[in-house]
């Protein structure tokens, strides 16, 4: 660099250092439709003249004179160190780098960024059907246009933030945004509320948000309720059908053993309850509520064994019969065991016969030997009677 030129900006800053005579900005940030100061200031000045102008570099005002016709300009104050204008009803295309200029010689300026903020509008949820089926594929998408910069969007589960996939789209100054989420409903969804807010520099105190609640149709599931763990005789009974499903089901069925409930006045139907006013050992048997919907019916079992006064169990630990649904399941087990023990005995015996075999070959041979050369049965038992001394070889190999 020229070692005048240096000389000359060193001058140039000390003597702007004392008099202080240069304009002071700052940046602003507004959001849309609001209002924004502009504000320049001269620490010391004399009276020259201070200006403000657009980011197109017309000018807005000369110190208190007004040089654009725009309604929304106006002047707030204007004194020999301070210049200040308002934009009310700020607009995106507002924004951009206002000049304020001090007519010194040479003039000076100092430059402010007006910011505008876009105003995220009110998100919106699409994509949910009314009902939805249990097992259905959803994709809720919500969606909210107009901000600057790109709002956030968060999805709550009944108050619970969950993750959904976002999507940013620029359409002119402002964003659009999409976050979209995937579910598989499943009844545990009925009655869930789904909410999608927005979050935004320009929303400070008040997040938008978009709420829609689930409606999900599934099957009934129907389970029984007794009131009764051990019945007995001349005891009070009774059996509850509580059944869930969307739509409702309609009321409930009760059967026993397969057919009609018998027409006793001790047993007493009265919408999903039946009811046993004295038990009697006649009322064993199978009972059975069923309840259906337009998405499918569901039944549940009781097993019910009326123990008479003498055979009441005494321990606490006896597995009673009577159980909701899960005699199937004991059966299945004792099946499975005794299977087991079956193949287990089956095996022991393949194992001893090999054994047997290989260390006895002569007697089996023999044997065999007797039947097949018979020309009928009764002949084979005559001529295995006749090899009868070889069983006597047998014993000695088993002792
Ligand atoms: C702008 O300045 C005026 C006058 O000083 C004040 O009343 C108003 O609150 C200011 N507006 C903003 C947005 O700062
Ligand atoms: C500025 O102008 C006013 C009135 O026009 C005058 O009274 C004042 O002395 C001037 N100040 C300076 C520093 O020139
Ligand atoms: C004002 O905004 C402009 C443009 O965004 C930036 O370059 C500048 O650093 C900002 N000035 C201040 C003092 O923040
Ligand atoms: C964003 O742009 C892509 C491709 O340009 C388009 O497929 C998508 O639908 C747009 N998304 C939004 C939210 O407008
Ligand atoms: C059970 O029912 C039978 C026939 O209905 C009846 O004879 C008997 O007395 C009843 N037993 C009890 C304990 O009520
Ligand atoms: C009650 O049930 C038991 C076991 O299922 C059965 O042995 C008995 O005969 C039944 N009694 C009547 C009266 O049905």
């Amino acid at each position: 660099m020229h070692p005048h030129l240096l000389l000359n900006i060193s001058i140039l800053c000390h003597f702007a250092g004392i008099s202080g005579q240069y304009p002071l900005v700052q940046n602003v940030t507004v959001t849309e439709g609001g209002t924004a100061n502009l504000t320049c200031r001269v620490e010391y000045n004399d009276n020259t003249s201070l200006q403000w102008s657009n980011p197109a570099q017309q000018t807005l005002f000369f110190g208190d004179k007004k040089a654009l016709r725009d309604n929304r300009i106006e002047l707030v104050r204007a004194t020999s160190s301070e210049l200040t204008i308002s934009i009310s009803d700020v607009m995106l295309s507002d924004e951009g780098m206002y000049t304020c200029s001090l007519f010194t010689m040479p003039v000076r300026t100092a430059k402010a960024y007006l910011t505008v903020l876009g105003v995220p509008e009110k998100p919106e949820i699409d994509g949910l059907t009314k009902p939805a089926m249990e097992g259905d594929h959803i994709t809720l998408t919500c969606i909210t246009q107009g901000s600057k910069p790109a709002a956030d969007l968060r999805w709550f589960r009944n108050e619970k933030e969950v993750k959904g996939a976002k999507e940013v789209n620029a359409s002119g100054k402002t964003f659009t945004v999409r976050s979209s989420l995937q579910l598989q409903v499943d009844r545990n969804d009925d009655g869930v509320a789904y909410t999608c807010r927005v979050d935004h520099v320009a929303l400070a105190q008040a997040p938008q948000q978009a709420t829609e609640v689930l409606e999900v149709h599934y099957a009934p599931r129907v389970e029984i309720i007794h009131s009764l763990a051990v019945p007995q005789e001349g005891q009070y009974l009774k059996l509850e059908c509580v059944s869930k499903g969307n739509p409702s089901p309609d009321p409930v069925m009760w059967t026993k053993d397969g057919g009609e409930l018998p027409d006793l006045d001790r047993v007493i139907v009265e919408g999903r309850e039946l009811t046993f006013t004295s038990l009697n050992k006649t009322d064993n048997g199978t009972y059975r509520c069923e309840a259906s919907n337009h998405l499918g019916t569901s039944s549940a079992e009781y097993v019910l064994y009326v123990y008479g006064e003498s055979e009441f169990p005494h321990t606490t630990q006896i597995k009673y019969p009577n159980a909701l649904g899960q005699h199937g399941t004991d059966h299945a087990l004792i099946g499975g065991v005794v299977a087991v023990v079956v193949f287990v005995t089956l095996c022991l015996i393949i194992v001893l016969g090999r054994y047997l075999a290989r260390h006895k070959g002569t007697y089996l041979t023999n044997e065999a030997k007797g039947a097949d050369d018979a020309p009928d049965a009764d002949t084979a038992i005559i001529n295995a009677e006749g090899n009868h001394a070889h069983a006597e070889e047998k014993k000695e190999y088993f002792i």
